[in-house]
C-alpha cells in the first residue's frame, strides 16, 4: 500500500524500537504520533526525528483510556486520518513466577496487553469508519512465540498479543485493515529503564526486575540489533502485508521444533468429520 502522506500513531514511539519505526514510516513519507508516558524520551525523540511538522509527539500511558482517545483526537485534528496503529509501548519485569506479585503481573500485563487493547477500542472503529483502509501493527516478542523461564508476566501478555493480532487479522479480512504481530528478537533500546514509569500502586514487586534486565543489557547490548535494523524490517512487512514480523535468523530451529512438535501432536490417523470441519470452516485455514 501507499504509505506517502498517511498516518501512523506509535505507542512507545519515543524510544528504542518504537523511534525505530517512527524513523523507517518518516521516510516513507508519512506523518508520525509519537505517544509517550516519558517526557524526556520525547523530547530526545523529536530532535532525532526531525520531522518538523509530520511528527506529533503525544503524552500518554496507554493504560489511561481516556487520555488515549484524546490522543487520537489530537493525532486527527493535527493530521486528518489515522491510518496505521503500531501498539508498542510495553515494559518488562523479569524473574522467577513464583515470586511474581500481583503488582507485577498487573503492571506488566496493563501496559503490554492492556495497552494494546486500549490502542484497537480506540483507533479500529477510526480506521474502519473512514474506509482507506490499514494496518494494525503489535510489538509482541519472540517471547511471546517462544515462551521461556524467567519471564511469565512478559511471555503471558506477548502470546495474547500475538492471538490477538491473529484473531483480529482473519476477522478484519477483506475489509481493508491488516494487522501483523511484530515479534523481534534482542533489540537496543532503554527496556531496561522500565521500572521508572511503574505507577507507585503497583510498586510491590516479587523481584528486582530492573536490576536483572540492566545487567542484562549491559552485558549484552553489542550483540543486539539495532533500532533502525528493526524499523526497516516493521515497514517491509507493512508493505508485504505479513502476519508474523520476525527479525532474528538465530530462531529459525526454535520456531520449526515448536511447529514441527504441533504438527506432530495432530491426530492424523483419526477420520475428519466433514461435517465438523464445514460448519467451523473458519478455524481450519
Ligand atoms: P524502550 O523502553 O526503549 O521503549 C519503550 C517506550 O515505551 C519508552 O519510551 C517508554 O517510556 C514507553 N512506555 C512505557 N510504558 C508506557 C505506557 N504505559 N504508556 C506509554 N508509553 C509507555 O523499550 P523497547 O525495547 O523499544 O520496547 C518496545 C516494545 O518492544 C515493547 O513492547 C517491548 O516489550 C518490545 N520488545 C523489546 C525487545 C528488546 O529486546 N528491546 C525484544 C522484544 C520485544
Amino acid at each position: 500500500q501507499e504509505l506517502n502522506g498517511k498516518t501512523a500513531f506509535i505507542t512507545g514511539g519515543a524510544s528504542g524500537i518504537g523511534l525505530g519505526i517512527a524513523k523507517a514510516l518518516l521516510g516513507q513519507g508519512m506523518k508520525v504520533a509519537i505517544a509517550d508516558i516519558r517526557d524526556d524520551h520525547l523530547e530526545e525523540a523529536v530532535a532525532e526525528l526531525n520531522g518538523g511538522e509530520n511528527i506529533l509527539p503525544l503524552k500518554l500511558d496507554v493504560t489511561d483510556r481516556e487520555a488515549y482517545a484524546k490522543a487520537a483526537d489530537a493525532t486527527e485534528a493535527k493530521f486528518g486520518k489515522i491510518h496505521i496503529l503500531v501498539n508498542n509501548a510495553g515494559v518488562a519485569a523479569l524473574g522467577p513466577v513464583e515470586l511474581a506479585s500481583y503488582g507485577d503481573w498487573d503492571w506488566t500485563l496493563g501496559v503490554n496487553l492492556g495497552g494494546t487493547i486500549n490502542g484497537i477500542v480506540t483507533i479500529l472503529p477510526r480506521i474502519l469508519a473512514h474506509g482507506e483502509g490499514g494496518h494494525i501493527v503489535s510489538t509482541a516478542s519472540m517471547s511471546g512465540m517462544m515462551p521461556h523461564g524467567g519471564a511469565a508476566t512478559y511471555t503471558t501478555g506477548k502470546a495474547a498479543v500475538v492471538a490477538l493480532m491473529e484473531t483480529m487479522r482473519s476477522e478484519l479480512q477483506g475489509r481493508g485493515v491488516i494487522c501483523s504481530a511484530f515479534c523481534p528478537g534482542a533489540v537496543q533500546s532503554n527496556i531496561a529503564e522500565a521500572g521508572k514509569t511503574r505507577p507507585e500502586k503497583y510498586a510491590d514487586t516479587g523481584y528486582a526486575q530492573s536490576d536483572r534486565g540492566r545487567q542484562m543489557a549491559g552485558d549484552f547490548m553489542h550483540l543486539f540489533q539495532t533500532k533502525e535494523e528493526v524499523g526497516e524490517r516493521v515497514l517491509q512487512g507493512i508493505l508485504n502485508d505479513e502476519l508474523f514480523i520476525l527479525t532474528h535468523a538465530e530462531f529459525y530451529e526454535g520456531v520449526k521444533d515448536r511447529a514441527d512438535a504441533m504438527v506432530a501432536s495432530v491426530p492424523r490417523h483419526l477420520p475428519e468429520n466433514p461435517e465438523y470441519k464445514q460448519t467451523f470452516s473458519m478455524l481450519f485455514r
